[in-house]
């Protein structure tokens, strides 16, 4: 499924990607965090368990993951392999049973409800699958929603940049249009938008693109794409290999563990 990974173990890639000083596509201006390294995100052993009807199942295994400024990575695997649930432990949409999760200066394992939508709402744009916008908003107004909740901008501010934020995505001419009035890729831009509200630097995304027609899900990379270059940093659930090889970094997920990655800044050739 995921061949071009598979002559490279993790214990191989991980100390290109994991633990060297920050490379080419970290900036030299990428200080230390409160957590001690330049790691813009890190998960250390973290363990996911859920209680279910048959016991207890080990959903995340102890993984450990870094992520330097400005990288864009995706992370594939099987469906169930722990995708959503490893990224919403980065989101803070789920907690850890154990472990580690640093963003930023932040310890997201150690907020309360209320402090971590307030810090996800400021820190973070989550992107998903179905897009989630809310039905009876217009476009703008989805878009200022996260403007609102963390009472960022004064509300002519968030107009202008609502429409700003839209026209980034190519959607300001249908600002006012309700969701259901707009094609899923017209929605995920617009989502991509409300993602961009509050201009966090890290855009956390779960399969943005499994609900597009391949034309769109490419335009929508493509978009990442340029975001990534404009600074943001970007994880991306996909199960798009053609995407995965076109990213900084692939990390391969399969039952609870980080089982593989692959640089693509370093040569894939070895
Ligand atoms: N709330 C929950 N309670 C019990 N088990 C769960 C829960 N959430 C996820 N799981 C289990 O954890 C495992 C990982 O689920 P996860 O949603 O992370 O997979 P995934 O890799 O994102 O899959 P997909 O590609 O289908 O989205 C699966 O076996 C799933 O059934
Ligand atoms: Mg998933």
């Amino acid at each position: 499924m995921f061949g071009f990974l598979q002559r490279r173990d993790r214990a191989k890639a991980a100390p290109a990607s994991a633990s060297a000083p920050a490379s080419a596509s970290a900036p030299a201006s990428a200080s230390a965090f409160a957590h001690g390294n330049e790691n813009l995100i890190e998960l250390r052993d973290v363990v996911k368990e859920y209680r279910t009807g048959a016991g207890v199942f080990r959903a995340l295994k102890g993984v450990s993951l870094s992520v330097h400024t400005h990288e864009f990575v995706a992370i594939i695997g099987k469906s169930g392999s722990g995708k959503s649930t490893l990224i919403n432990m980065i989101t803070g949409i789920d907690r850890p049973t154990s472990g580690q999760v640093l963003v930023g200066d932040t310890a997201v394992h150690t907020l309360s409800e209320n402090r971590m939508a307030m810090w996800r709402g400021r820190h973070l744009g989550v992107i998903f699958q179905f897009f989630q916008l809310l039905p009876t908003l217009t476009l703008l107004e989805n878009v200022m929603l996260p403007m609102d909740f963390c009472n960022m901008y004064s509300s002519r501010e968030r107009v202008e940049r609502g429409m700003h934020l839209l026209k980034q995505v190519g959607m300001e001419s249908d600002a006012h249009k309700m969701p259901a009035a707009c094609s899923g890729g017209q929605q995920q831009r617009a989502a991509i938008a409300r993602a961009l509200a509050n201009d966090p630097p890290i855009l956390v995304a779960d399969e943005p693109t499994g609900n597009l027609d391949s034309r769109t899900a490419t335009d929508v990379f493509e978009l990442f794409h340029r975001l990534v270059a404009g600074g943001k940093t970007i994880l991306m659930v996909t199960h798009d290999n053609d995407f995965a090889q076109r990213v900084t970094r692939a990390v391969l997920v399969a039952d609870g563990e980080i089982v593989d990655e692959i640089d693509n800044r370093v040569t894939s050739d070895e």
